[in-house]
């Protein structure tokens, strides 16, 4: 398997602010990889950096060799980076099938999209059935199957989710990532998932990297993760009562992972 995305020392700022910096991450072809952290550990930043929808300060982004950062947004998605943003963002007014087709706008080799819209509607049945709706009237867990159908439209190499679990049941999160499994296995497509839920993340992805305050601090096939005690007790229940400040406050703390 080669190596299909190849992030090198990259480092973004928000103007004084280093958001990300020295991180260093590959994707392999087929693979799916998954970045874990605290809020503001700077997940988002580094979907939208590879994604061209802010420009990196310093370091490279090597897509199947060729290098992709400082590119256009949907120069980077017509080269088969295709981002899943936080936050849901569909075209309320149109249809269920109308937004969906808006992924293909940027196919440039005119390939027809009856086949991958068929693909998305096995997946998703709800959006078969829900086709000429408008996709304001979806609930929250069938606008995640849009987005996520929608970027499949744009024909990813590498679909990059951000927080697709967000908001949604435990149920609706389980039956996302199941998709997200099968559209990978069925379809050979990579996937790099940034996700807050990290017993589910961990579940489904090959390899983990965990983020703090803008930098890699661990990195490590998802079931040697899973064993780490500092993982564990960070993200996978150990402080559950605790919450997410009390997680950070800890990662503040302790500065080496082991
Ligand atoms: N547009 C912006 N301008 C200035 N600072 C920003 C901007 N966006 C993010 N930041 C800051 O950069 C850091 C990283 O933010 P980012 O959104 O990447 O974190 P995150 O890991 O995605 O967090 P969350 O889990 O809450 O989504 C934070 O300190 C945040 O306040
Ligand atoms: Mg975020």
């Amino acid at each position: 398997m080669g190596v299909l995305l190849d992030i090198r020392n990259l480092e973004t700022w928000y103007g004084p602010i280093a958001a990300m910096q020295g991180v260093n991450l590959q994707v392999e072809q087929g693979q799916m990889v998954t970045v874990l952290g605290a809020n503001g550990a700077g997940k988002t930043t580094l979907l939208n950096t590879l994604a061209g929808v802010i420009d990196p300060f310093k370091g490279e982004v090597l897509f199947n060799d060729q290098k992709v950062h400082g590119l256009d947004a949907d120069e980077v998605c017509r080269r088969g980076l295709v981002l899943v943003p936080e936050g849901r963002q569909i075209y309320p007014f149109l249809s269920v099938r109308e937004n969906l087709n808006m992924g293909a706008y940027t196919r440039t080799d005119g390939s027809q999209t009856e086949q991958d819209l068929a693909r998305v509607f096995e997946w998703f049945p709800r959006l078969l059935e829900r086709q000429e709706q408008h996709a304001g009237l979806l609930s929250g867990g069938e606008q995640q199957m849009l987005v996520i159908g929608r970027a499949y439209m744009s024909q990813p190499k590498l679909l990059m989710l951000d927080e697709p679990s967000l908001g949604l049941s435990p149920l609706l999160t389980k039956e996302i990532f199941n998709i997200i499994s099968r559209i990978r296995h069925e379809t050979g497509t990579a996937v790099l998932v940034v996700e807050q839920n990290a017993a589910i993340a961990l579940a489904h992805a090959d390899y983990g990297y965990i983020m703090e305050l803008g930098r890699i601090v661990a990195a490590d096939t998802c079931s040697a993760l899973s064993q780490k005690a500092d993982v564990r007790e960070a993200y996978l229940g150990g402080h559950a009562t605790q919450g997410l400040s009390g997680t950070q406050q800890r990662w503040k703390r302790r500065k080496t992972w082991r």
